[in-house]
């Protein structure tokens, strides 16, 4: 039977947990309005304090948006204009946005095939191949002949990077880690190391969150945070998101207004409260998918190493022809995305880097495979079965075709 839109399946759905904590979040408002307190002030702080005690930091600050978060925390632990950055190229464009907006420069590094996050041993291969070094051992890129001070891992889809062996580079080459965990409320990291489990955003100098509305958790418009155990970064990044000043009028440096609002900060603790139980919940769905599709030769499913515990912020599988699994998955009302159909290093925006096609081939290989599935709290058993029971008509069908076109090949070598 086909599927007919009607009972379609989003990708994504934002109105059901709203609709659920509605009495709650419109509490947040009234108080905001009975108090007038908009602009920092105890909301803002309480919920900074439950955010650091769910990433196990000893500090948050809460920001306007998860791009302000990492420009915050790259400024704040002592990145300079003119420095080198390295990041991947298959990440939203924010990462290097706030990487330029701090002055610094980005540059790239490819990533591993299984895991779509920063490969460690590229990162090392960049730092020994692509760096020369200053006359304090400091790497310089021969790109750009500048000084290369900070990596930024990105914990994509919802997946913390290798961090035990990026921060082990990181420090033998003197290199800052900021953790984009923009995509990564929650995510567990085994540190060999440390022979412990530890939280995405705990493990660099300073992490950046964002709570855009679609995230892990998200708030009902825009906002972020910076995580970090250092409480001098955590103090300037609080004077640079008000102004550069610490106390009214005094100002040390010319800052941003990139504070969060209250009723923010307000709706978020109230939706804080649920994200470990939000973040379960589509640890099962993740694991309801692998059953459904592990065994479908044509699909390959995220790849999740020991060590890790990915909180599926994104459900992204991989298949060879995906603008045609899209479409018909689309026509049976279900919802997909692409995060994200161009590498950093081929958009528009970055042509001056002049980096064209084979630059990064890991990235670009996955770039042009990679589907996201729908995937949220609230989805159905029932709504993943169709999903699967879809991929498989298509990739039956495709194969089908095919094989057809194969025999008319032969028929007509005849
Ligand atoms: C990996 C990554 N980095 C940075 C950001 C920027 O966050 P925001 O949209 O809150 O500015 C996002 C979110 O969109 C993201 O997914």
């Amino acid at each position: 039977m086909s599927q007919s839109h009607t009972n379609g399946i989003p990708f994504l759905d934002l109105v059901s947990p709203h609709v659920e904590l509605e009495a709650e979040l419109t509490a947040v408002f009234h108080k905001a309005l009975r108090t007038a307190g908009f602009i920092g002030g105890p909301m803002v702080e309480d919920f900074e304090k439950d955010f650091a005690t769910f990433c196990e930091t000893a500090h948050s600050v809460a920001v306007s948006s998860g791009t302000d978060a990492l420009r915050f925390a790259l400024m704040a632990a002592g990145v300079q204009p003119g420095d080198v950055v390295v990041t991947v190229p298959h990440t939203f464009i924010a990462t290097t946005e706030a990487i330029s907006q701090a002055g610094a420069v980005p540059e790239f590094v490819d990533i591993d095939a299984r895991t779509y996050n920063l490969d460690p041993e590229k990162l090392l291969a960049y730092l020994e191949n692509d760096c020369s070094k200053d006359a304090s051992g400091r790497p310089i890129s021969r790109r750009s002949g500048r000084p290369v001070t900070a990596v930024v891992p990105v914990h994509l889809y919802g997946q913390v990077a290798d961090m035990d062996r990026i921060l082990e580079i990181a420090s033998r080459f003197g290199l800052m880690v900021i953790e984009d965990a923009c995509q990564a409320h929650g995510a567990k990291y085994f540190s060999r190391k440390r022979n412990r489990w530890m939280t995405a955003g705990s493990m660099g100098r300073a992490a950046a969150f964002s709570f855009y509305p679609g995230k892990n958790l998200g708030a009902c418009g825009e906002a972020g945070a910076v995580t970090t155990n250092d409480a001098g970064l955590a103090a300037t990044v609080r004077m640079v998101r008000d102004h550069g000043q610490a106390k009214k009028y005094y100002h040390d440096v010319e800052g941003y207004n990139g504070r969060l609002d209250a009723i923010q900060a307000g709706l978020l603790h109230v939706k804080l409260k649920h994200l470990a139980k939000w973040n379960e919940q589509r640890q099962e769905r993740a694991v309801n998918y692998q059953r459904l599709l592990e065994k479908m030769g044509g699909v390959v499913i995220p790849h999740e190493p020991a060590w890790s515990r990915p909180v599926y912020h994104l459900y992204v599988i991989r298949t060879a022809d995906r603008e045609a699994l899209a479409e018909h998955l689309k026509a049976a009302g279900i919802g997909t995305g692409i995060h994200y159909p161009i590498p950093l290093h081929l958009q528009k925006a970055y042509a001056g880097m002049k980096l064209g096609k084979g630059s990064f081939p890991v990235t670009e290989a996955v770039a042009a495979q990679i589907l996201s599935l729908p995937m949220f709290p609230t989805l159905t058993r029932e709504q993943q079965v169709r999903v699967a029971d879809e991929i498989l008509r298509y990739l039956r069908r495709s194969s089908d075709a095919k094989e057809a076109g194969e025999l008319a090949a032969v028929g007509s070598k005849r």
